[in-house]
């Protein structure tokens, strides 16, 4: 068994499906189920034994230890964050409580499991951290991508509690021999994304016929990976990548935002026109600058390619297209999370589940 947590949210439940589609090893999944945790990612699994969850915060070391105990997972795989960026300026305590707090109480929770297990189960263990290339802060126009030798410079309150999780990933390393794995990714895209982030959120808005809200000149530069892309260089992280290293995963694909919603507009122009015949470019509305803003964000990634054999399988194109595809599939899904009927849904779901699992 493999321990996943924040399997709920976008690039976890991704993850946690594309795992189950692959293989018979089951999966612990905790969660704590935050706005972004939505249990509706994972319906496909439902009645899937393969598949246990826990309604758990990995803050709560008591809890956490006693799923270890319970489960024994050959691996912890930990995605569980806050992960917006302009939630983490509006209000950055949970950002240090989840992120840093959290990332702390987990590793000393697998500290300890670890520690007690037998000696084979001990030399196989690996602790994953799934991190960002947002560590890294910001580059200019034309220097080199963010390799895994650059040194942190992190601006946001998120970035920051990022660069603090994985500073305590690699000291539990150095200091207790905890066999970790650090991945730092680029900015992912795909099915299940929560409507809070620029593609989705540009989907959703274009197609209720609202304004597309682009920040400052839209000249902002990130560098997409498909999700499924992320998930597969995860597992190849985890079955190959060498203890105590990190890799990043980047998808080669940098474009300005203001690039990326006028794709957007043009599929959705092709696929599902508006009625008034117009470009849903038109929805697009320049607004004031989020403070403190990386221009860009690119990720070199030749060591995961060279030394793991890892390539993304998209490109942005097919990427996009798939993802736009998904969210036309998907209204439901999207209905769910607007009207906030998928936190309803759960609670009526998962308390009894909750107290199987920790028990
Ligand atoms: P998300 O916000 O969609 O999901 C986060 C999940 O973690 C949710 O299910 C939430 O309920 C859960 N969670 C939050 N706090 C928790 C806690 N205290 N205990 C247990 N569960 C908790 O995030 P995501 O986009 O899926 O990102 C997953 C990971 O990947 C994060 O660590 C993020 O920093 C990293 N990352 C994301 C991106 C991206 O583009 N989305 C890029 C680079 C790195
Ligand atoms: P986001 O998806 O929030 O990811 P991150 O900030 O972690 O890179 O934003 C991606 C880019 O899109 C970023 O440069 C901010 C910009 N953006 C907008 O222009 N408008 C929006 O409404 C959002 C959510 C983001």
């Amino acid at each position: 068994m493999i321990l996943v947590t924040g399997g709920a949210g976008f690039i976890g439940a991704n993850f946690v499906l594309d795992w189950l589609a692959q293989s018979e090893e089951p999966v612990l999944n905790v969660d704590k189920l935050t706005y972004a945790g939505n249990m509706h990612n994972l319906l496909s699994l439902q009645g899937d034994s393969r598949h246990v969850f826990s309604q758990t915060d990995i803050g709560d070391y008591d809890a956490v230890l006693a799923l270890l105990k319970s489960y024994r997972p050959r691996a912890v795989l930990n995605f569980a964050a806050e992960s917006h960026v302009d939630r983490s300026i509006c209000g950055p305590e949970d950002f240090i409580q989840t992120n840093v707090v959290g990332t702390f109480r987990l590793l000393e929770a697998v500290r300890v499991y670890w520690n007690e297990l037998p000696d084979r189960e001990r030399a196989a263990f690996r602790f994953l951290h799934v991190s960002t290339d947002e560590v890294y802060g910001s580059l200019t126009a034309t220097a080199p991508a963010f390799a895994e030798t650059d040194k942190y410079e992190p601006n946001s309150p998120y970035s920051a509690s990022k660069a603090a999780s994985d500073h305590l990933v690699r000291a539990w390393h150095h200091t207790y021999g905890l066999p970790v794995l650090t991945t730092n990714c680029s900015n992912n895209y795909g099915p299940y994304h929560f409507p809070e982030k620029l593609i989705p959120l540009m989907i959703v808005n274009a197609l209720a016929g609202k304004s597309l809200p682009v920040y400052g000149d839209g000249m902002q530069i990130r560098d997409w990976l498909y999700v499924k892309d992320h998930c597969s260089a995860i597992r190849r992280v985890l079955e190959a990548g060498l203890v105590g290293q990190t890799y990043n995963i980047g998808g080669w694909n940098e474009k300005p935002n203001i690039e990326i919603v006028h794709t957007i507009c043009a599929l959705l122009d092709d696929l599902h026109p508006r009625h008034d015949g117009s470009s849903y470019s038109e929805q697009i509305t320049h607004v004031q600058d989020r403070p403190g803003h990386d221009r860009r964000y690119a990720i070199d990634a030749s060591k995961i390619e060279q030394e793991l054999g890892w390539k993304p399988a998209e490109t942005l194109d097919t990427g996009i297209r798939k993802t736009v595809d998904w969210y036309l599939a998907n209204p439901t899904w999207v209905e769910n999370v607007q009207s906030g009927a998928y936190r309803e849904w759960m609670q009526q779901q998962y308390s009894a589940s909750v107290k199987t699992a920790t028990a």
